[in-house]
């Protein structure tokens, strides 16, 4: 199967690892792809937004599958470009892509819907929205949402008044551009987060879905849950005290009104949707979709699948998902973030990895080859990524790989899994306080 794989980060790392190492044999091109997936297959210089390039490029080469890795893409309307073509994408449209690229959108979906999701306000007049702060009675932190892409940096919770009313004039004054001339005024919930994935494929004859295991993301750079947000710092799946029925208040609460909506709305959606929930003291409420894998969620699910990926992907992209289930490994995967010296801010690139040969998964996020060697070039790094028997013994295995990967100025969080570990073990329920 020739597979055109659009993005160059971990997560696209760990698509392509998996990919290969599929029953069916596969030729893999990526673009950009890094200098880590030019090991498993061709790069081409064409940047994931170039829906143009790519466009000409696929037209012409006529991939069997193309996986489009990045929200940017997706927003940008390459899906669209490509099926226009008569080619076969894992990956939504543009129209289902404003679930993720306009957050607006994304609450008034959630709303016609019926879908349980955090009390919000759009906000597009300063006045206006200066008047909804200062008669705010739905507690602090007042959550304040860019409506559009901010590369993850899009999200305040303000703690006072001062934060949240100087917050919103940044946004509405321009500081993400247009993606913050539209904020989203947002009630706090309070609870446990997970990241739920689900390969969905709706358009208007059929409506299907199968949901892949709960994973749980560590987006604060510190142990603890402390110091600044991240892309996320790690992450591990299945959520041990998730039992089969909290599976089935997610599925009826959450994804099938989702599916359902999607449908009657008309929009037509084959990839990947990436549900943000918070379980708080009432159930499940959603924060947000993503219209794409979670990074570094998808480096946990492709050590629990045990697919054949590209023929899975294939089904969706071709809309003839038709099962109930996906067939996953037993047990629990963990997927830890190495990331360089000063992210979040501003990261030292160029810094000699040293890397050995750990029996655990070693993918590549932010890194390329310089003179043969492998050096820092991002924020996150590497992942590393292992799966076994529980949580507990996934978290164990992980120390192999911490010993084998080492650079100057390396930063990793101790704690991936942790506080789900001791809510297991406490016999806690997801009903239990977070
Ligand atoms: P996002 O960038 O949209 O993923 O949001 C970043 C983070 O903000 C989420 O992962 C949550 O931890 C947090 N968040 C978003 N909305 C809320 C909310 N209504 N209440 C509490 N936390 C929230
Ligand atoms: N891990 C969170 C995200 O990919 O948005």
């Amino acid at each position: 199967m020739k597979i055109l794989l659009i993005g160059s980060g971990g997560r696209e790392h760990a698509l392509a690892l998996k990919l290969m190492a599929a029953p069916t044999p596969v030729k893999l091109f990526a673009a950009p792809g890094s200098d880590a997936i030019g090991d498993l297959g061709t790069c081409l210089p064409l940047a994931a937004e170039d829906v143009a390039g790519l466009t000409a490029w696929a037209a012409e080469n006529r991939p069997d599958l193309t996986i489009i890795g990045p929200e940017a893409p997706l927003v940008a309307g390459l899906a669209d470009a490509l099926s226009a073509q008569g080619l076969a994408v894992f990956g939504h449209d543009a129209a289902t892509a404003r679930l993720e690229g306009s957050k607006s959108f994304a609450k008034d979906f959630m709303k016609r819907h019926g879908i349980p999701c955090a009390a919000s306000a759009s906000v597009t007049d300063l006045h206006n929205g200066e008047a909804i702060i200062s008669t705010w009675t739905h507690g602090y932190p007042i959550v304040l949402k860019a409506d559009g892409l901010a590369a993850g940096k899009g999200v305040v919770l303000a703690t006072t008044q001062e934060e949240a009313l100087a917050t919103l004039r940044s946004f509405l004054e321009g500081q993400f551009g247009e993606a913050s001339k539209t904020v989203l005024l947002e009630a706090p919930l309070f609870g446990m987060e997970l990241s739920l994935h689900v390969l969905v494929d709706v358009d208007a004859n059929h409506a299907r879905f199968v949901m892949l295991p709960a994973c749980q993301d560590h987006k604060r750079i510190f142990d603890g849950d402390q110091g600044p947000n991240t892309g996320g710092m790690g992450a591990f799946g299945p959520i041990p005290f998730l039992k089969a029925e909290d599976i089935g208040q997610l599925r009826d609460e959450l994804v099938a009104p989702t599916v359902r909506g999607l449908r009657q709305d008309g929009l037509k959606a084959q990839g990947v949707l990436f549900l943000g929930v918070m379980w708080d003291a009432t159930g499940p409420k959603l924060l947000e979709y993503n219209c794409r894998f979670g990074d570094p969620e998808t480096q946990v699910l492709m050590q629990l699948l045990n697919e054949d990926v590209p023929q899975l992907l294939l089904e969706v992209a071709e809309g003839r998902l038709d099962r109930e289930r996906v067939k996953l490994h037993p047990g629990c995967a963990i997927s830890v973030v190495l990331a360089a010296e000063g992210y979040p801010g501003e990261p030292k690139q160029g810094v000699p990895i040293e890397v050995g040969t750990p029996a655990i998964t070693v993918i590549h996020a932010g890194t390329r080859k310089a003179e043969g060697r492998w050096v820092t070039a991002g924020g996150r790094v590497m992942n590393l990524s292992t799966h076994a028997g529980s949580l507990a013994s996934a978290r164990e295995r992980l120390q192999e790989g911490f010993e084998s990967v080492h650079w100057p100025g390396m930063q990793y969080r101790k704690d991936i899994g942790l506080r789900a570990l001791r809510h297991a073990e406490a016999g806690l329920t997801v009903r239990d306080p977070w």
